[in-house]
């Protein structure tokens, strides 16, 4: 936790710098933008100014009516000019929201864009500090509150200072006594604003909080569903979402109620300036120090000055919002993938041969206490088989990782063609990499698609192919559209053993030098399991074989088997060799073959 708030504050740029950044290409339309508002607010002080020498010239003096037959041109243009500006102005603040909106929008677009880009390259450290429904409010709610910031909040800004500050001018020059004493009220607000920031800033970085914590609950629910229902537990669920809900409702409303605490001081602080107006304006205008036309453009533009004050607390309230969501989005913006190529990484387009060495490895996860993997060492020649066998937790998962550099060991080294897997470009190494991982991911996509997921060019019949080695065929044959079968989210509609063979054929696919199966057949049956040995020894590539497995089936014929325990290697040699030696896997075979001996004698038995 404090690691994250740590990198919130060191942030290589300002909130503004990072926006300005990321208007690239609009930058200039935006800065028209803000002329437009500066035009467009000056502009409405025009009509005030205008009404207000029409009354003084003709309406309030005893010969106004020979004034106006005789300067009727003048009258006109008066007339003309209130027309004109004002339709100019609507004109202008058309333009200017337009504007606003597009550079905001495009502003959104390329951030989201190149956070989805960031998100995709983290390494898994990241992904298992990041929750799913924390992103996705990162790249939708927080977002939107940053595009917000550009199409409404600065906006507003610039439009509650210009237009305070033009009439506050206009005022000056008209009646600088008047003006002071209107004024002088002013600074009081920007006090009750500076305090309502404050007391609101924490406020919303909270109600943030609450919006991702009940998006993850819905995310995880959604997407969990089938767990929920096997234990019946939609009511319990149902209530804890509720909950979760009611108390971002709450937590909205407290935000929401901040400002009213604060709203009658600004309230009672922009009324008072029309009553000064009334009082000292008729006092002047008593002693002859005003005009009934200055009189009246005062009181034509008092809301000037009144309103953009009252515009400020919900100014201030956006901006803290928007405050709170950019630090969530810029987070992860300027977040950087420990795992990346090193600068002089090592450029290898073409196969490997495909040897694997582990040197003295240990490793142990950041946010775990205690080593995964202890001094781990063996080698593996190119096209060797090389089986995995240990309990579940043992760390056999966490080793294979170590291949594709998903991790990085703690100390030792990670060799594949007797360089150090960190002086490769990932890419190149990766793509040499074909995995199937323990708990198995497809997308919604056909069967095919799934399959060539890794090879954009594979053709249908290299398809049948990889399916035919992983056993996949028969299955895949007797869906109602074979292999254009849509596969649900996470491979809904197929069974376990299923998908562990599509994600084969999908490892498969890539031909590659290094082939890592974890515990991938461990949902087939013997007899699938069988024909899967046989393509994997008959494959038409050459490729080292690392494979993961719990069954003695799976082990035997490997050309090294290791044997795992609490993160070391405690056996290591072929089968016929471990047996010979007599330890731990030998006591696993016999309760693997020993039990199914046992079954054969029972099926025996009732059969007699
Ligand atoms: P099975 O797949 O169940 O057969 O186990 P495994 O041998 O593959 O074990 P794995 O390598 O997944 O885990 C080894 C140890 O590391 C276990 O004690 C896990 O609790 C721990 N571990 C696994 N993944 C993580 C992780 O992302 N973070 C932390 N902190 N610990 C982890
Ligand atoms: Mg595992």
């Amino acid at each position: 936790m404090s690691n994250k708030a740590d990198r919130s504050i060191l942030f290589p740029k300002s909130r503004f710098a990072w926006l300005w950044e990321n208007m690239a290409g609009k930058r200039g339309l935006f800065v028209a933008a803000l002329i437009g508002t500066v035009v467009y607010n000056i502009l409405q002080l025009v009509v005030p100014f205008f009404s207000g020498k029409l009354v003084d010239l003709f309406l309030s003096l005893n010969e106004s009516g020979e004034t106006l037959s005789e300067n009727a041109h003048t009258f006109y243009f008066f007339i003309g000019m209130m027309v004109g500006l004002t339709l100019f102005r609507v004109i202008v603040v058309y333009l200017t929201c337009m504007a606003f909106e597009h550079v905001s929008q495009s502003a959104l677009f390329k951030i989201r864009n190149f956070l989805y880009d960031k998100i995709q390259r983290q390494d898994m450290k990241f992904y298992s500090t990041y929750r799913t429904g924390d992103l996705m409010t990162r790249v939708t709610g927080d977002l939107d509150a940053v595009r917000h910031n550009i199409a409404w909040v600065i906006r507003s800004i610039v439009e509650s200072f210009t237009l305070f500050g033009a009439a506050a001018v206009y005022f000056l020059v008209m009646d600088w006594k008047l003006a002071l004493a209107i004024l002088v009220i002013s600074p009081l607000i920007f006090v009750i604003i500076f305090r309502f920031r404050k007391t609101v800033a924490p406020k919303h970085a909270l109600l943030r909080e609450k919006l991702a914590g009940m998006n993850t609950y819905a995310q995880e629910n959604i997407s969990g569903n089938r767990v929920v229902k096997a234990f019946a537990r939609e009511d319990y669920e149902i209530a804890k979402f509720d909950g979760a809900n009611n108390d971002y409702a709450q937590t909205n409303i407290n935000t929401q109620y901040t400002w009213l605490k604060f709203y009658p001081y600004v309230e009672s602080i922009a009324n008072l300036m029309p009553i000064v107006l009334l009082v000292i304006g008729g006092v002047f205008i008593i002693n002859g120090d005003l005009s009934m036309g200055e009189y009246v453009s005062f009181s034509g533009l008092i809301w000037a000055i009144a309103n953009p004050m009252r515009q400020m607390g919900n100014i201030m309230n956006e901006f803290q919002r928007f405050n709170a969501a950019s630090a969530k989005v810029m987070e992860i913006y300027y977040s950087e993938p420990e795992i990346v190529d090193a600068p002089d990484a090592i450029s290898h387009p073409g196969r490997f041969d495909g040897s694997i060495e582990f040197d003295h490895v240990s490793f142990q996860y950041e946010d775990g206490n205690l080593p995964v993997l202890k001094d781990v060492s063996f080698k593996a020649r190119p096209g060797e088989t090389i089986a995995i066998i240990g309990e579940t937790g043992c760390g056999k998962t966490s080793l294979i990782q170590m291949i594709p550099r998903f991790y990085e060991p703690t100390s030792g080294h990670v060799l594949v063609d007797g360089v150090d897997v960190s002086r490769y470009k990932l890419e190149d190494l990766r793509k040499n990499i074909g995995l199937a991982t323990q708990d198995v991911l497809l997308y919604s996509d056909t069967i095919e698609g799934n399959i060539a997921y890794g090879v954009s060019h594979l053709t249908a019949q290299e398809v049948v192919k990889f399916a035919r080695y992983s056993a996949a065929e028969e299955f895949i044959l007797k869906m109602p559209e074979g292999y254009d079968t849509i596969v649900g989210e996470r491979g809904v509609g197929l069974s376990g053993g299923q998908k562990q063979r599509i994600s084969l054929a999908r490892a498969l696919a890539i031909e590659p030098s290094i082939l890592i199966l974890d515990d991938t057949t461990s949902a087939v049956d013997m007899e699938t399991e069988k024909h899967i040995q046989h393509s994997l020894r008959d494959l038409d590539f050459k490729c080292t074989k690392i494979i993961i497995a719990q069954r003695i089936s799976t082990t035997k014929f490997a050309d090294k088997i290791l044997v795992l325990k609490d993160g070391r290697i405690i056996e290591e040699g072929s089968h016929e060799e471990l047996v010979a030696k007599g330890g731990y896997y030998r006591d696993l075979v016999e309760l693997q073959l020993g039990e199914s001996v046992e079954a054969l004698k029972g099926s025996v038995n009732i059969a007699d």
